[in-house]
């Protein structure tokens, strides 16, 4: 056990004279442990808790919908509202885009700065009719609560301010500074979030970021994700006549932008899942064998193929699927459409063809070069007869953050008081586009905590989180105030 400093007993001493808690060590902060009233006030605030969060999962702030603009306006109002309400300093900053809100703990002089980023925003909740109760009126089953953005991301953003509010609550004040930088355009590319923080870094210095917009590896094994891919999203849209024909009449002597598009995707990738854009694998950090080494022991082909309901799996030789799925860049059309869509037959050739299609991508890989050489690759093999247009989204790189830190140290911690098991150590495949500007400009790492699980049904009908899980995860989160706080 460490032996507490001079410089802990000073800082409990104030805390203890603020809380009322006369015994200094009763509360145990030098252990970096919580103390026990606030453990026993998120026992017993549970319902709450649970209804707040049925509160927010209410809101339909679909960000990529503008037709939603009024609900994203309402979620940031009732995120705003959570922080004034604990007696932080609140802002809610207007951007081109939907608002961010950015909340601060009172000072706690001579205390790590912690900021805490999470998002309001969710995605479509398309298709509807697959959805066993309704999207936006959360319903408990089987002590799964279904919304909507239940684990992306109102749930598990919640469990870091209900966690403060336990803190709060019971000692009068936290053990570290909190900011919190709430935004609503995460499932969009966070690119005003990004621009605000370009513009002035100095607001949110801090010594680390904490996330929990991650899944767990697996039920009961809660994780610290180090590394997260990247991403570039397109769309491709190729013109040809200019209108649609009769497919007997001209097909054979006009290109068909439905047959080009399918011909200009299908030489993205080869036979053996090698994306050929050229210089595409350039930067790409290789896996050590240790990493691999790590991907066979958590690997679980059954469980995996179980979770979706597929028989096989299959993409980019060499590799494992998991190492596939999150450490090694890949493609996907994320849409496509093209001609006749409706009941039976109708001999049309297209005027035109429209894809939309994403890389994930991987360290080192530069969003913006890949967009330059795909512009150039596509062009190169563009038919004749056929006009192209390439729409750029938004890209942001993958990233992996150092495991030898004491804020990992901590977290670690403070899993396994909250989930009662020590976590594991995974890469995870989707993209939180911030996490690089998070290092680039305030140069601090993200913690990457994940109280969800794979099968939480993220971007899918019929999302949930399992209430067990948002519990767990503000515990842990209380533990991890007290554990950072603790760090020398
Ligand atoms: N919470 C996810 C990111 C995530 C998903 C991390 C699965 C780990 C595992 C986030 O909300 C998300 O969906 N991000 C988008 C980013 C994109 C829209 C720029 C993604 O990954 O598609
Ligand atoms: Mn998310
Ligand atoms: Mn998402």
């Amino acid at each position: 056990m460490v032996e507490p400093t001079t410089n802990d007993y000073i800082r409990m001493t104030f805390r203890c004279k603020m809380s009322g808690i006369a015994n200094v060590k009763k509360i145990g902060l030098a252990m970096g442990k919580m103390p026990s009233e606030v453990d026993q006030y998120i026992k017993t605030h549970r319902s709450e808790f649970e209804s707040d969060l049925f509160e927010l999962l209410k809101i339909p702030s679909v960000s990529a919908d503008s037709n939603h603009n009024d609900d994203t306006a309402d979620a940031a109002n009732w995120v705003a509202d959570q922080f004034t309400t604990l007696g932080f300093t609140t802002e809610k900053i207007e951007t081109a885009g939907h608002p961010i809100v950015v909340a601060r703990s009172a000072p706690v002089e001579d205390s790590p700065t912690v900021l805490v980023y999470g998002h309001y925003d969710v995605q479509p909740p398309d298709p509807l009719d697959e959805w066993t109760s309704p999207p936006f009126e959360p319903t408990i089953r089987d002590g799964n609560v279904y919304a909507r953005g239940a684990t992306d991301d109102k749930g598990q953003m919640l469990t870091h301010i209900k966690s403060a509010q336990a803190w709060i609550e019971t000692c009068g004040a936290l053990p570290v500074n909190l900011i919190y930088l709430i935004e609503g355009e995460e499932e969009v590319g966070s690119e005003n979030l990004d621009k605000y923080i370009a513009a002035q870094p100095e607001k949110l210095a801090c010594d680390c970021v904490v996330i929990s917009d991650t899944s767990q590896h697996g039920p009961g094994q809660p994780a610290i994700t180090y590394g997260l891919r990247g991403i570039a999203y397109y769309e491709l849209r190729l013109f040809g006549p200019s209108q649609d024909l009769h497919s007997g009449t001209f097909g054979g002597a006009v290109t068909n932008p439905a047959n080009a598009l399918s011909g200009m995707l299908a030489k993205l990738i080869d036979a053996d899942g090698k994306i050929q854009i050229p210089e595409f694998y350039d930067s790409v950090i290789p896996l050590t064998t240790r990493e691999r080494e790590g991907f066979q022991a958590l690997s679980s082909e059954q469980r995996f193929q179980d979770l979706i309901g597929v028989n096989d799996t299959t993409g980019e030789s060499g590799f494992s699927t998991l190492e596939r799925r999150c450490a090694r860049p890949s493609f996907d059309i994320n849409g496509i459409w093209s001609g006749y869509q409706g009941e039976g037959a109708k001999t049309v050739l297209p005027a035109k063809a429209v894809a939309k299609f994403s890389f994930r991508l991987v360290p080192d890989q530069n969003p913006e070069q890949i967009t330059k050489n795909l512009e150039a690759f596509l062009q190169s093999i563009v038919p004749p007869g056929i006009r192209m247009e390439l729409i750029d989204f938004h890209g942001a790189p993958g990233v992996v953050v150092p495991l030898d830190s004491p804020y990992i140290e901590a977290s670690a911690r403070a899993i396994e008081h909250g989930f009662g098991t020590a976590p594991v150590y995974i890469r995870e495949g989707g993209s939180i586009p911030i996490v690089s500007t998070f290092s680039d400009k305030l140069g601090v790492e993200s913690l990457l905590l994940g109280w969800g699980q794979n099968d939480d049904n993220m971007h899918s009908p019929n999302e949930k989180f399992h209430l067990a899980d948002f519990h767990r995860g503000i515990r842990t989160s209380a533990c991890l105030w007290a554990e950072i706080a603790n760090i020398a």
